[in-house]
């Protein structure tokens, strides 16, 4: 989705450090770039392009630019098609505007504004946001007060940026889009972003505003950055904390991809995370989160991490016996759900930015239960309006196509599993889950090392019209995880089906042209062969995931990728899932698409 960076301080090379963050948020996914900024004349200059933030360096390349202030862009179309005249900023001889999100009643304000005389550069709905400001300026109200007045106006998420040249500053606001501002150590440059990651390296101390809090940034106040009510009064509606995002943390070093090194990543991350949860604050919150005793449990999340709270649903249930409700957000939040005093609505996203999810929370919380995020942003839109926070620890996730979220999402609803059981602090209970997540790590670094068999299968069917995953159980939602990540990044056909339930319609569909990645588990093993049968019967090509000594499913299957189940128990779904992490990784390789940025696609959905 649209990134938003802006810089405010002394450096003349505030154009490239804008650059900088912007080629840091190009994972979000975006069609097209654009700065502006003031010159050494005090003149504000624009440039935007469509297409990749190359595009737009390769039009900077030979200007002479020095500049104090500046903001950037990433867009992602929502209104209006991929131009350069769409892309942001958005200006006129007053104002440069950058927006993220969608202004719902951009038409109204459009219309009444041309009523008015004003014309429109673009098809957008940001530029209604400029020309609403602008208008209030023309009559002389002060630039704070034209943006509150203005934003009240407008309806939907969104975030701005707006520059102001007769000052040069900058001022910034949000409402359920993401936003962050951020100084250096000796508070003399401030810059804003949508994205923390985008920041990382460039300043010390991070801002999180609330919704509705106007940011200011200017030299002439004694802090750079100033916190407003819509009223105008000072606030302390933000969260501040010190940046601990390394810029090196974030590179992809000896891979070749941030997907593959995030793969990798994997086991280390594993191990980590019962550490962080058997001690401090992760105790601290795991026994809160606890205490609150549900009868039920609410799981809302879009995607992915969707799919990680079905896995997750199956430890309440099966361990907890805490009946566990799983819906995709964007379909809870326009229905009318049945939501209980003793409900606990559990929300999980990796970037605690996407808008159903939120929009799923804020439901939630207005129903007056209590929310808690399984997140990995800490200081994310999420994290601030749950009232606990369960951080899935996964650092920086740069590829589009989410891996090492997912496994450690599913990995923070088996620590609270074991915290709402009450064992958390049964010294036995601890070293056995420890022991388990180590096994699952070693077992999927063994994978790693040995990946070469699933890249020689990735090979062998890489070119085949569609695909269809099959799993049973806690296997299912891998079954549907596998298939996404084989859509995202490969752009094939791809489905995730309860292994049982092929046969009551998409068994038509079967051919040899058409391969079923089956998960042969050791539970409902018998099941799941016959279901593997039915398919072969039918020419289809089966890839086996099973167990190393089963001669059965090796015999069954075209290929045979073998893993060894033993003692994993109910973690082994995520052994399973990198198996399909690493095939959706290899096949797209072998076709050749941008891995890391897969077309369309945007890392954090902060739009419905
Ligand atoms: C798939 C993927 C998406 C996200 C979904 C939710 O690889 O990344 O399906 O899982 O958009 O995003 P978060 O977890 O940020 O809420």
């Amino acid at each position: 989705m649209c990134g938003i960076v802006g810089y405010f301080g002394p450096s003349q090379d505030s154009v490239k450090i804008v650059l900088e963050g912007l080629k840091r948020l190009e994972y979000r996914g975006y069609d097209s770039a654009g700065v502006s900024f003031i010159d050494q004349n005090n003149h504000l200059k624009v440039y935007k392009k469509a297409g990749k933030l190359d595009n737009l360096k390769e039009e900077l390349k030979d200007k002479d630019i020095v500049a104090r202030t500046c903001i950037g862009h990433t867009r992602w179309a929502t209104h209006g098609g991929v131009t350069d005249v769409n892309a942001h900023p958005h200006n006129n001889d007053i104002l440069s505007i950058i927006h993220n999100g969608i202004i719902e009643n951009a038409h109204e304000i459009r219309a009444q504004l041309e009523k008015e005389g004003v014309k429109f550069k673009s098809e957008t709905d940001s530029e209604s946001f400029l020309e609403l400001v602008t208008y209030e300026l023309r009559k002389d109200v002060p630039i704070k007060e034209a943006i509150a007045k203005s934003f009240k106006k407008i309806h939907g998420n969104s975030s701005f940026v707006v520059l102001y040249p007769k000052t040069g500053e900058i001022f910034a606001i949000k409402r359920g889009a993401p936003l962050v501002a951020g100084i250096n150590e000796i508070g003399s440059e401030a810059l804003v972003s949508s994205d923390p990651y985008a920041l990382a390296g460039m300043v010390h101390k991070l801002y999180f505003p609330e919704d509705e809090v106007l940011l200011h940034i200017s030299a002439a106040n004694h802090n750079l950055i100033n916190f407003y009510e819509l009223d105008l009064t000072k606030t302390k509606r933000y969260l501040s904390k010190k940046q601990d995002l390394s810029v090196q943390v974030s590179e992809k070093g000896e891979y070749e991809h941030y997907m593959l090194k995030e793969i990798h990543e994997q086991p280390e991350l594993i191990r980590a995370l019962t550490q962080y949860y058997f001690g401090g604050e992760g105790y601290e919150s795991l026994t809160r989160v606890a205490k609150l005793k549900p009868e039920r449990i609410l799981i809302s999340a879009c995607g992915t991490a969707a799919y990680a709270g079905t896995v997750a649903k199956d430890f309440f249930e099966g361990i907890n016996r805490i009946p566990t409700v799983v819906e995709l957000a964007s379909e809870f939040r326009y229905r009318n759900p049945i939501i209980k005093p003793t409900d606990l609505g559990i929300f999980v996203s990796q970037s605690g930015e996407t808008a159903d999810t939120l929009a799923a929370q804020a439901m939630c919380k207005k129903s007056g239960i209590k929310t808690v995020s399984i997140a990995n942003v800490e200081g994310s839109t999420l994290f601030r309006d749950c009232d606990e926070n369960l951080l899935i620890r996964a650092g920086v996730e740069i590829g589009v196509a989410s891996t090492k979220a997912f496994t450690q999402q599913v990995l923070t609803g088996r620590l609270l599993s074991a915290a709402l059981s009450g064992k958390l602090d049964d010294a036995e209970y601890r070293v056995k889950l420890a022991a388990k997540f180590s096994l699952l790590a070693e077992r999927v670094d063994h994978l790693l090392v040995h990946s070469e068999v699933i890249k020689n299968v990735a090979e062998s069917i890489y070119n085949k019209k569609g695909f269809f995953y099959t799993g049973r159980g806690a296997y299912y939602p891998i079954a549907l995880e596998g298939a996404l990540k084989l859509k995202e990044i490969a752009y094939v056909h791809a489905e995730g089906y309860a292994a049982g339930e092929l046969k009551h319609g998409p068994i038509a569909l079967i051919d040899e042209e058409i391969v079923n990645v089956a998960i042969i588990a050791p539970e409902l093993y018998e099941k799941t062969i016959s279901n593997i049968q039915e398919n072969k019967a039918r020419k289809g090509i089966i890839v086996g995931i099973g167990q190393a000594e089963d001669k059965e499913g090796k015999r069954l299957s075209d290929y045979y990728i073998p893993v060894d189940f033993n003692g994993l128990e109910e973690l082994a779904p995520l052994y399973v899932n990198v198996v399909n992490q690493l095939l959706a990784y290899y096949m797209a390789k072998f076709k050749g698409t941008d891995i890391d940025k897969p077309r369309n696609l945007a890392k954090s959905v902060t739009v419905e």
